[in-house]
């Protein structure tokens, strides 16, 4: 049996009578208080600033709009009180002459328009109560669109991520058997077949850095696709990072790039898989390095945190994952290279994306590193710097 909700529809009311007519005003003024009282509550402004202010400070739930207003004129009126307050029940009283403004308030966000002379409290009483109702429904109704969209963007991510793991999988497993038959062959050919043709050489090196290149490829392939094996230690994240920065040391010196840093003292451990993490780190970095000129600057920063401040840079599946009471750390990694174009941002995740595909780009490092971070339970995000250059942020649940 369904179980039936009761409603106090006799409950009074946080009301404000926004209306400039001192006649008008002190009318619903009467209808609200006088007995039985329909207002706990009654604030009366007479123009559109006042009222602003009023619906500021108090906590109303409901408006009897005038639209027509010393400060404020006709449509413009809804429009700016119900894009500032955007849970407030506006009921519009209107004029015998303005049946069409009324009517256009409706497809604005007003809940319902009254006549001014054609309602008495009673009439007044059932029309309040029943807009409190459609709009908290109204509410209710855009809440689970809202997540409806979210769940949808997230299962279609997922599915695309599952497919696109599926093939890298099969056809990484499919290419590695014969590129390890390559690289043992053409090992073997440069230790054992010495020759003093300089091109031989030339060729079998280039041979062998190629294959090399292609295996890493589809190790990272592989990565990819079998994320659950992972190895997880309680880990010191300071050392992970300079572990990983030993990693592009080569990378950092020829370009000249200053690493400033800035950790907390003290971080707590982690439950990481060292491996994994690491080549997140080292995407990230060498991301910032070739993204700058010579002498460039990377700033890294280590902080714990109990809220990450930015949440609105999160994505949508992630907004809701971090708590008040998990303890987060929050690793901030920047660069002052050239930054990310806007219209390419949405795409940096994706498997194969890349802008740099001419000088050895593949294309997997965020995504590979998306999926790395978020199967230990974190979040990445990279975005362009209000000046110049990214900034990565990637948060870890301790
Ligand atoms: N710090 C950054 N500055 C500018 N662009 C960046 C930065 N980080 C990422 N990007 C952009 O995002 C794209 C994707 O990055 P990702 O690490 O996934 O692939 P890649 O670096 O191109 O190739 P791979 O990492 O597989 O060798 C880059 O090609 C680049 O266009
Ligand atoms: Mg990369």
């Amino acid at each position: 049996m369904s179980k039936k909700i009761k409603k106090d529809y006799s409950r009074p009311l946080d009301v404000i009578v926004v209306e400039d007519n001192q006649v008008d005003a002190r009318i619903l003024e009467s209808m609200l208080l006088d007995p039985p009282t329909i207002a706990k509550t009654l604030k009366i402004a007479n123009t559109l600033s006042s009222a602003i202010k009023i619906l500021e400070e108090n906590e109303i739930e409901i408006a009897i709009l005038d639209l027509n207003l010393p400060d404020s004129k006709g449509i413009d009126t809804i429009v700016e009180i119900s894009k500032k307050f955007p849970k407030l029940t506006i009921v519009i009283n209107t004029g015998a002459y303005e049946d069409e403004l009324g009517l256009e308030a409706l497809s604005l966000g007003a809940q319902d328009f009254l006549l001014k002379g054609k309602y008495n409290a009673y009439v007044l009483n059932k029309i309040l109560r029943y807009c409190l109702e459609r709009k908290r429904l109204e509410i209710e109704l855009k809440q689970a669109y809202e997540t409806l969209k979210d769940t949808q963007s997230q299962l279609i991510e997922s599915e695309k991520m599952k497919v696109v793991g599926g093939l890298a999988s099969g056809v990484a497993h499919e290419v590695k058997n014969p590129l390890a038959t390559i690289l043992y062959g053409v090992t073997y050919l440069i230790e054992q077949v010495k020759m003093d043709d300089d091109k031989y050489n030339l060729v079998l090196n280039n041979i062998k850095e190629a294959t090399n290149r292609a295996n890493g490829i589809i190790t990272d392939l592989l990565d990819f696709a079998s994320l659950n094996k992972m190895n997880r230690t309680k880990s010191n994240i300071v050392d992970v990072i300079e572990k990983s920065l030993s990693l592009v040391h080569y990378q950092i010196s020829k370009n000249v790039i200053d690493i400033v840093k800035d950790y907390e003292v003290d971080l707590p451990l982690l439950m990481i898989d060292v491996n994994r993490i690491e080549q997140v780190f080292v995407n990230i970095f060498l991301n910032a390095i070739f993204s700058m000129e010579k002498n460039g600057k990377i700033g890294i920063r280590i902080h714990s945190s109990f809220i990450f401040d930015n949440k609105q840079a999160l994505p949508s599946a992630a907004k809701d994952k971090f708590n008040p009471e998990q303890k987060l750390i929050i690793v901030e990694i920047d660069d002052v290279g050239k930054g990310i174009p806007e219209n390419e941002i949405s795409r940096i995740f994706d498997p194969f994306y890349t802008s740099r595909r001419g000088s050895g780009g593949v294309g997997l490092g965020l995504s590979v590193s998306k999926n790395i971070i978020e199967n230990h339970g974190g979040s990445i995000v990279v975005e362009n710097k209000a000046d110049c250059g990214v900034i990565a942020k990637l948060i870890f649940i301790v």
